[in-house]
């Protein structure tokens, strides 16, 4: 009874998308009109499932997080991580066929296909949904897809705006990435941006530490706020922040000059224990409250302006203009537009949005800054909802949506590991005349060598 009131609930939804067939099976194993995707994520500290149906609807989520068991290490412990997934992986899906359905759902009867995340991530935490996930497989006779976490990331924002059609540019920025990508279509991306060091997500993380923010925790003079993120602490002391913050600390915007469209966090993030160690020598004691949301506030607005500018390089490279906004013109301009319509990069057709995902992309200020810069190149902006921005379950189902209508299931499942290092861009070139120290192109070289020689093999 409750499952048909539901169904009858989700009517509107099936109304409005009966027009639309991108998401109905055109495989052949799945007969019916819709199917339903069961999705596992593990790849880092979160046990978490997602149940989606092929026209984009949620029928159940769960999220089991450990912030209490790496508290005391101030950091993620990947053995610890991946024992907390062993315990706690069949209570998360149990929560998951339940959460919207009293009854549940059966695995047998309601789900069609198993999707789980087999990297980028901690070895052991992806071992243990692919286990759990190849057990299912296998147990209920389900078809199974491997799903690579940052496509996830990529193309959640196509379960939410089903208008969202291929191609558009991604800005993914999480704990664990900071990249620019073209997304051509499903397991189909060129890269145009990487970071040279840490992500975005991992600097403001160090950056609530150098701030004296517990793990997991802040206080900003007004509330006390649990179970969030460094980058989330940030942007809450941020809030808190004096109107002169940016003259009172002020950061250079790294790699303002290069000409290539890559990031770099670690200079900003060396800039700020600086300014830390130099008010605490100075003061003998702690930072005041008022130093951190200021110091927070301006760190917080240059790797945001970082972003911005290789963002900004990122699409006018792409319409064909140089990466220098009129200053210096880029050399290489011409020979990125031969490039145009080769196989490295087919022939640039015109993006249909600019996408930001991952967990940074839940920042209420960014969100704002992107919206502005999208407008001036004329593109609509997308976020997944802010539940959907941090790592979950519900993307791995859906990224499983869209692979399974492609076709693009595992054959063999004694085939199939996980891989710790996946990179999305399958055949990496370099786009852009690169002004990169001499140890930063190693590690540019070093990335496309290892890329190579997986997708050789
Ligand atoms: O996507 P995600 O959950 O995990 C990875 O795939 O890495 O992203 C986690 C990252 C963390 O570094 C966290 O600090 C950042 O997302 N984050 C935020 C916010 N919420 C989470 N960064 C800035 N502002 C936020 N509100
Ligand atoms: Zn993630």
């Amino acid at each position: 009874m409750y499952k048909r009131c539901l169904y009858s609930l989700l009517e509107n939804r099936l109304g409005y998308l009966n027009n639309n067939k991108r998401f109905i099976s055109n495989t052949t194993n799945i007969k019916k009109e819709y199917f339903n995707v069961l999705g596992i994520e593990t790849s880092c500290d979160d046990t978490s499932i997602g149940i989606v149906r092929s026209d984009g609807t949620i029928l159940g989520e769960s999220k089991l997080s450990q912030w209490d068991i790496h508290k005391e290490h101030r950091g993620i412990v990947p053995n610890l991580a991946s024992e907390q997934h062993r315990l706690n992986i069949d209570k998360s899906i149990d929560l998951a066929l339940h959460e919207k359905f009293k009854d549940g759902l059966s695995i047998q009867d309601d789900i069609d296909v198993i999707a789980v995340t087999t990297g980028p991530g901690l070895a052991f935490s992806l071992q243990v949904g692919l286990e759990k996930a190849k057990e299912l497989s296998r147990q209920y006779n389900k078809e199974l897809c491997s799903v690579n976490h940052l496509e996830g990331h990529c193309l959640v924002v196509r379960m939410e705006n089903i208008e969202l059609e291929f191609p558009f540019l991604t800005l993914l920025i999480s704990g664990g990435h900071s990249q620019i990508l073209v997304c051509r279509g499903v397991s189909d991306y060129q890269c145009l941006g990487n970071t040279l060091d840490d992500s975005i997500g991992e600097a403001l993380d160090k950056a609530a530490r150098i701030l004296d923010c517990e793990f997991g925790s802040v206080y900003d003079g007004h509330q006390h706020y649990y179970n969030i993120h460094g980058g989330e602490a940030i942007e809450i002391l941020a809030r808190r922040a004096s109107p002169d913050a940016n003259e009172r600390f002020k950061f250079s915007i790294p790699m303002k000059e290069s000409k290539n469209c890559d990031f770099s966090f670690s200079g900003l993030k060396s800039s700020l224990k600086r300014y830390v160690d130099q008010l605490k020598s100075q003061s003998g004691s702690e930072l005041s409250l008022q130093d951190r949301c200021d110091l927070a506030s301006s760190f917080q607005n240059t790797a945001f302006s970082h972003l911005e500018n290789k963002l900004k390089k990122s699409l006018n490279w792409y319409y064909g203009k140089s990466t220098m906004d009129g200053k210096k013109k880029n050399k290489k301009l011409s020979q990125q537009q031969e490039i145009a319509g080769t196989e490295t990069m087919p022939k640039r057709e015109k993006l249909n949005g600019l996408v930001v995902s991952g967990g940074v992309s839940k920042n209420q200020y960014l969100r704002e800054r992107l919206e502005t810069l999208s407008k001036e190149f004329d593109l609509k902006c997308y976020f997944p909802s802010p539940k959907l921005c941090t790592d979950n379950g519900t993307m791995i189902a859906w990224a499983g949506v869209e692979m399974y209508n492609k076709g693009m299931v595992t054959k063999d499942l004694d085939k199939l590991f996980y891989i710790p290092y996946w990179p999305l861009d399958k055949n990496p070139v370099n786009l852009f005349d690169s002004n990169l120290k001499e140890k930063d192109q190693k590690i540019r070289s070093n990335w496309f060598n290892d890329i190579k020689n997986k997708y050789q093999k």
